[in-house]
């Protein structure tokens, strides 16, 4: 079994209202709440990179589980938004932390589920040989995605959250874990200039399709609510629970109108549904843990609940998380 033993979470301190948005490009207030439920997002400052937002998380998670950066064995790291192209953010992080030599690695490309595919793997880890591992979820996108394109930069924000995972009981329990992907899915939603097929070059500058994200937004919707909804009532399955016994569902915070559609297929109340969104807009592989985290700090999360984490993305990837606290 693994535990949980510290959260941690960070956003930039700058607000960016919709209003700032409708100042920048043609939308609205009205058209982004409506449509997505976002009201506000943060944007990382100058001085901010995806690497400060991850230390800043990481920070919070190893102090708060009780430990210093030498406790931690290894560091995973899930975004799409990495420091540097090559090498990894979790390496970086290492450095910054001031950790021992301990292997690091980054899952990327897997977008928002990117954090609960982390967490998968480090439970395996653990299973496999005790020992502290750090997951963080990162993301810095409004530097990486076309300001110009109203149809998707409005929907995005900047974010961080981690947790530690130990052998030893902790704070909560993961008691089990669901995750799949379907390959076929990969053109809905895609950043496709940067790899080997279409190499970062002055025709991907002069085209504009650099950091243009490619998302069939319709095609996005019914995924995500399949899956999401298919992997929060599959976990349950295993562990022997419906959804009743659930305390508090945690979704990716996408749009409000997937996490409605994902709650109204399960069945489950409201205020047993978790939901930011309007504070933080989307901000990738981060909204889970950032989310996590908040419902400990505020005390959303109580000793003794039940909660389920989810979390779809490009790829297409999903993964649901029952955690007992
Ligand atoms: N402001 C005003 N108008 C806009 C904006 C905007 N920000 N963006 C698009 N529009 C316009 C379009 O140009 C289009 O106008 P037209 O009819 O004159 O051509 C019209 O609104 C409808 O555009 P659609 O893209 O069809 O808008 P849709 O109703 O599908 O809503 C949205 C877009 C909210 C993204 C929707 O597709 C959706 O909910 N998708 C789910 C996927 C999602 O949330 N993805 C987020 C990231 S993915 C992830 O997290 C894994």
């Amino acid at each position: 079994m693994s535990h949980i033993l510290g959260f941690g979470g960070y956003v930039p301190e700058r607000v960016m209202t919709n209003d700032d948005w409708a100042a920048l490009v043609d939308t609205s207030d009205e058209w982004i709440t409506q449509r997505t439920g976002i009201k506000r997002r943060r944007v990382a400052g100058p001085d901010e990179s995806t690497l400060t937002l991850a230390g800043q998380a990481a920070a919070v998670a190893i102090k708060d589980a009780g430990l210093s950066a030498d406790d931690i064995d290894e560091i995973i790291v899930a975004t799409d938004t990495p420091e540097v192209y090559t090498p990894d953010t979790a390496a970086l992080l290492q450095d910054l932390l001031g950790c021992r030599n301990v292997p690091t690695y980054d899952l990327g490309g897997s977008g928002c589920a990117g954090f609960v595919q982390g967490l998968d793997v480090a439970r395996a880890r653990i299973a496999f040989s005790p020992r502290t591992i750090l997951v963080v979820g990162v993301e810095l996108i409004t530097r990486l995605i076309d300001w110009n394109d109203r149809s998707t930069a409005v929907l995005f924000g900047d974010a961080a959250g981690a947790v530690v995972l130990g052998p030893e009981p902790g704070r909560a329990t993961v008691l089990d874990i669901v995750s799949g992907t379907d390959g076929s899915a990969a053109g809905i939603l895609t950043l496709g200039v940067g790899g080997t097929r279409h190499p970062f070059n002055q025709a991907a500058i002069d085209s504009g399709a650099y950091n243009r994200l490619v998302m069939d937004g319709r095609r996005v919707f019914t995924e995500a609510v399949t899956r999401m909804s298919t992997a929060v009532s599959d976990v349950l399955d295993r562990i022997g629970k419906t959804v009743g016994d659930v305390d508090l569902v945690i979704p990716h915070q996408a749009n409000l109108r997937i996490i409605d559609a994902v709650r109204k297929k399960l069945g489950a109340e409201q205020e047993r549904v978790y939901v930011n969104i309007h504070e933080y807009g989307n901000t990738g592989s981060a909204t889970v843990p950032f989310a996590l985290w908040e419902c400990v700090e505020t005390g959303r999360i109580e000793k003794g609940d039940l909660v389920v984490l989810t979390a779809f993305g490009a790829g297409f990837h999903w993964a649901a998380v029952a955690l007992q606290f």
